[in-house]
Order: structure tokens, then sequence, then C-alpha cells
């Protein structure tokens, strides 16, 4: 089955939209724009290929700079690079052990382990799935010279996890060596996605750390961590290794990246693993036969490969991808479909792949349980009082509120200012709330840091409005919900003689306006609100931003003279944020928008309390 699109929660399969429920990209990252960029920021800089194995001419910077990173990631002294995972797992397996030596490997464990453990000579002792006695009782029997333990910590086919701390203990008891494969666990577990190690607190007692590049971190290539000695070793001696083109520029510079925000963005991890519970239980509340995962991975047991097959052609049918799994890829008579999710998939996402399954079993959706409720977002245009008043801090979380609850948001940005200087709005949004690539639109990226028609005359561009208009419909037709960052205020002009207000009429969109809490708002606010409506503009409302926890007099007091002053309702109140630096891409790491917006806005904030919390602070201030 070929897809014509990224990997994103939502694929193109002959020329239909349905959902992807079966891809290893867990964090959503492969198809990242800032991991998209890396690629071909590297591709520009280091070329396609890299020309030459890494002891030869293949070694670069950007070889050694992810080495060093991972190394750190999974708190080991140093880290290899392998073309994929596979070969790290073979390469490194038949390193160290060989003719004379035992290796025990759990009997779900990967077929690059197997292969591996073929390929070294070693005798093979294969212990029972998971199974800690099963291990002590061969390691207890053997007396060969070196003695290797590999298992994977997260099972690629089965989701569960091994039992790290007795096999750990095992190892240490009986002198053997342990090798763990990390693939389905770096990014999805672990404290800023570390792994299974790093959650199980046992960084530091496995000397051999494996991992991919091709899972979590969106991109292809695996890695084995470890001792300054191990890896030496490796590098030195691992055939598929040193005889092996050194991994392609794009992959290495797209693997940084990612691993990157894989660190910053942990939530990424945390959201694939709830997704990933959630539809467990909702589909064993269906009668299906699926596990509780350890990470992202759900196995939805069927048996017989003939009825795998007929399950996964009915839910595509239905817009779910999820091909059937049959031996020799699982043990006979466990056929199945492996579900995977990734943090991208949104709530509404969940609730129809639950539909699908539910309408394979008993012809009827999902029960309402299993339906998230969705509120009723609206597409607005985001303006503001003035610069620098955090209307990309509420685009943010009005974009993170709305795809959440299960939307399908575009952004558009219809110019952005000041990008010499690293400006980049559309960024923080996506990496606060992860909307699809293609949802994201920046019409103009102007240098200056000035009005657009400015910086754009500056550089001798030609603002079109109507090129942007034109992107914008087609972003609407594609989503379900929009939402227009304004650059500066309403009146600042996009192009000669059309300003921001302009694009908001012509674009039919309601405007949300982002006020400041302090002195001087009110003026600020009710002339911006005029603005709007003297061009038959609606107004959303207000959004104050950066509201005080301790508010003084004057923040207790504008929020009631900016409705009166200006007309408009305060339609949400997003709270002071400590360490929010949009060009830094910093926002709190569990941020919940939900209370600082109105119903009307998909959130919980509630107007009338939240003015009168303000009237009894202003009656015991001070006098
Ligand atoms: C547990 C495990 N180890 C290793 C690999 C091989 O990794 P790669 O696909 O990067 O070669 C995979 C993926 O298929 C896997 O599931």
């Amino acid at each position: 089955m070929a897809i014509s699109s990224a990997q994103e929660p939502e694929v193109t399969i002959d020329g239909r939209r349905v959902i992807l429920l079966c891809s290893n990209n867990y964090l959503g990252l492969a198809a990242d724009p800032r991991v998209r960029a890396a690629a071909s920021e590297a591709a520009l800089r280091w070329g396609a290929g890299s020309g030459a194995s890494r002891l030869v001419s293949g070694t670069t910077d950007l070889h050694l700079e992810l080495e060093r990173a991972l190394a750190a990631h999974k708190s080991c002294e140093a880290s290899i690079l392998f073309s994929s995972g596979y070969l790290a797992n073979v390469g490194t397996i038949a390193t160290l052990v060989g003719s004379g030596d035992v290796v025990f490997s759990d009997e779900l464990n990967h077929a690059s382990i197997i292969d591996g453990c073929r390929l070294s000579g070693a005798a093979r002792v294969v212990y029972r799935h998971a199974d800690a006695a099963d291990l002590e009782r061969g390691l207890a029997s053997s007396n060969a010279r070196r003695r290797l333990v590999v298992t994977d910590t997260v099972f690629s086919m089965d989701g569960d996890l091994a039992p790290l701390q007795q096999i750990v203990e095992l190892c240490e008891r009986y002198d053997a060596m342990l090798m763990v494969d990390e693939a389905h666990a770096t990014g999805v577990l672990g404290s800023r996605g570390a792994g299974a190690v790093a959650a199980s607190a046992l960084a530091g007692r496995v000397p051999v750390v494996m991992g991919t590049l091709s899972k979590s971190l969106g991109s292809a290539g695996g890695f084995v961590a470890g001792s300054v000695d191990l890896i030496e070793l490796l590098r030195n001696r691992a055939r598929a290794h040193v005889f092996d083109t050194a991994p392609a520029p794009p992959a290495v510079g797209a693997a940084a990246r990612a691993l990157e925000i894989s660190i910053r963005e942990s939530w990424r991890g945390e959201r694939a693993r709830e997704l990933a519970g959630r539809l467990s239980r909702g589909l064993r509340d269906l009668g299906y036969d699926a596990c509780e995962p350890a990470a992202a991975v759900v196995p939805v047991m069927v048996g017989e490969p003939g009825e795998a097959v007929e399950l996964s052609r009915r839910l595509l049918e239905q817009g779910v991808f999820v091909p059937a799994i049959r031996p020799p890829s699982v043990p006979p008579g466990t056929a199945r479909l492996r579900v995977t999710t990734m943090a991208t998939h949104t709530d509404d996402h969940l609730a129809r792949v639950l539909d699908a399954f539910s309408l394979v079993r008993s012809g009827r959706p999902a029960r309402p349980a299993a339906v998230l409720p969705r509120p009723a977002p609206r597409s607005v245009f985001v303006t503001g009082t003035d610069t620098g008043v955090g209307k990309t801090v509420v685009a943010a979380a009005l974009a993170s509120l709305w795809s959440r609850a299960g939307r399908r948001v575009g952004l558009m940005k219809p110019a952005q200012t000041g990008v010499r200087a690293g400006a980049d709005d559309a960024r923080f949004v996506v990496s606060l709330a992860g909307l699809n690539a293609e949802d994201i639109v920046v019409g103009y990226e102007l240098d200056e840091a000035l009005a657009p028609s400015v910086a754009a005359r500056l550089e001798s561009v030609e603002v079109d409005p109507s090129a942007l208009l034109a992107r914008l419909t087609a972003l609407r037709a594609r989503t379900e919900a929009v939402l227009v960052e304004g650059a500066g205020g309403l009146l600042v002009q996009l192009a000669e003689g059309y300003c921001m207000a302009d694009l908001a009429r012509d674009a039919r969109l309601p405007v949300l306006v982002v006020a400041r809490p302090g002195l001087g708002t009110i003026n600020h606010t009710a002339l911006t609100v005029q603005a709007a409506r003297s061009r038959d503009i609606e107004v959303a409302g207000v959004v104050i931003c950066d509201f005080p926890d301790d508010p003084g007099l004057a923040e207790a007091t504008n929020p009631s003279e900016i409705e009166a002053a200006s007309g408009a309702e305060i339609a949400g109140v997003v709270p002071h944020l400590e360490g929010v630096d949009v060009d830094r891409l910093r926002f709190p790491a569990a941020i919940d928008p939900r209370p600082w917006f109105g119903p009307a806005l998909g959130g919980t904030f509630d107007r009338e309390l939240f003015l009168r919390s303000l009237e009894i602070r202003r009656m015991h201030a001070p006098a």
C-alpha cells in the first residue's frame, strides 16, 4: 500500500485522506516543519550523501555532534551511529560475542537482534518472553566465558515492557553483559523521552543501550550508547559500521533537530502514551483484545492471518490505515493489528478510530461515551492593541486548545517580519500546538522588524493581498478552524494602502483583540475595537494577556473599564506565564489553555466570575 503524502496523523492513500494508525513516528516529528528544514539545511550544507564510510571520509561535525547529543540523552559516556537500527543491532551483537560465548535473547526480540545473534556465531539461549526466572535458569546453567543478555525494552509487536530491574540485577549477579534495544522507548518513556532505562532509574547499570533514529526521532539510522571503551571497540570492529557508508547528512541533521525538539517538547511522548492508553481502553470496551500499552504500541490480537487482513481492510474502508501483522513477523496464531499512536493525533482522530473499530465490529459507531465532547471553536483573526502584547502566545494557546479538542487547525501568518533576527511566530505556535505542516501558511517572510509594507519595500517585495486571501481560502477549506495572526496592530499596513483590518474584513473573520493588562490599555483597546467596527468587522472579544497573579489597582479595574470603553467583552485572560519566550520557543511544559478562554472560544473561562473577583479585590485594596 503506497502513501502519497508525509507521515502525518492523516495520510493520502489512493487519493483518500485516512487516519494513519501504524506509524512509528510516535512524536509526529518526521513531518515537523523544523525537522524537515533541518534535513534540507543539512543537505544544502553537507550534501545529499556522506560519500564514504565513517573511518574514511564519511565523518562530519554533524555526525559527531549527534553522537555527543545521543550519549548525553542516554546518560552515557559516548555513542556511535549506524545507518539503521537494524545494522546497529546486528553489528553490535556480532562484535560483542562470538563462538564460545553465549547470548541470551528474549523470544519476542526484534528480528535484527535475532539476526545479530545468528551472525555472531555465539551459542543462543532463547528465554521465555519477559520471564526473568527463565533467564536466570539459563544464566545459572551456563559457564561460558562471555555472556550477553539482550532484550527490547518496549517490545515492538507486543508493546509491553521487559522486566528491566530484574534483568539488570541478574546480569550483575551472573556477571553477564546487558544490551537493551530502546527503539520503541526512546522519546516516549522516561523523563524528557530518555527511554525505559531512564524511566526505571537504571541509567549507568546497562552497559549497551541501542536505539533508532527512525521512530520517535522521525529520521533514519541507529545508534549505540555506552562507555568510551565500548564505543571505540564498535567504531573499529563492528563490520556494520566500518564497512557501511556513513549515515547521510540530511538524516543526521533531521535526527539532531528532532532529538532537541523531543527533549524540549516532552509533552509529545506523554501525549502519544496517553492516547495509546485511551485507545486501548476504548478498544477493550468495544470487545477487542487489546493490552494496556507500556508506550505507544497497542497490539490488537486477532489470531488467524486471514481475519487480521479482513479487519484491516474493513478499517481502511472506514478511513483508518493499520495493516495486519502476520507470521513470521509474529508467532503463529497471533496475527494482529499493531496499532500505534502519535503525539499529533487529535482527540477527534481517536474518536473516529474508535467509531471505525466499532462499526466494523457491530455495525454501529462507538458509544457516545467514547466520543469526546467537541467544543465549538471558530476561526478568528488575532490582532493586538500594539506590538509585543502577546498575540503569538494567544494564537498558540488557542491553536493548542482547538487541536486538543480534536479540530484540525490551520494557522496563517500573513507576514512574518524580523526574520533576519530569527523571528518565527508560526514556529512558536506549531511547537506548542503541533499542527500539520501543510496547515501552516506564512505569506511573506521579511527581514526587518518593521511594518510589513515598509519591510517589503526595503526588500523590493510586492505583497499581494489577493494571493494571501486565496491561500487563506484554501487553508480554510482543508481545516476546521483557522487562526490568522496579524503583524502589529489592526491599522498596520500590510501592503501599500491595505492594512491588517482590510485583510480581516476581506477574509470575513472576526477579530480577537489581544490587550495588555496595565496602564494605557483602555484607550488602545477601545480604539482597536472602534477601528474594526468602523469597517464592519465583527469583534470576537478582548483577550488580556500576561495578567499578573497579584493584580494591582490598574489591572484589577482595567477589565471592566475596557468593556465599558470598547463595548467588547473580555473573551479570555491569559495569566502571566513564567519563562515564556516566543523567540526561543519557550513555554511552560504543561499548559492547559482551557481556563484562559471563554466557551465561545472553546474554553472554560468564566467572564462574570473573573470580573466579580476583581471587583472584590478592588473593594479590599488598601485606600
Ligand atoms: C525493536 C527494534 N529494533 C530495531 C529496529 C530496526 O530499526 P531500523 O528500522 O531503524 O532499522 C526496529 C524497527 O524496525 C525495532 O522495532
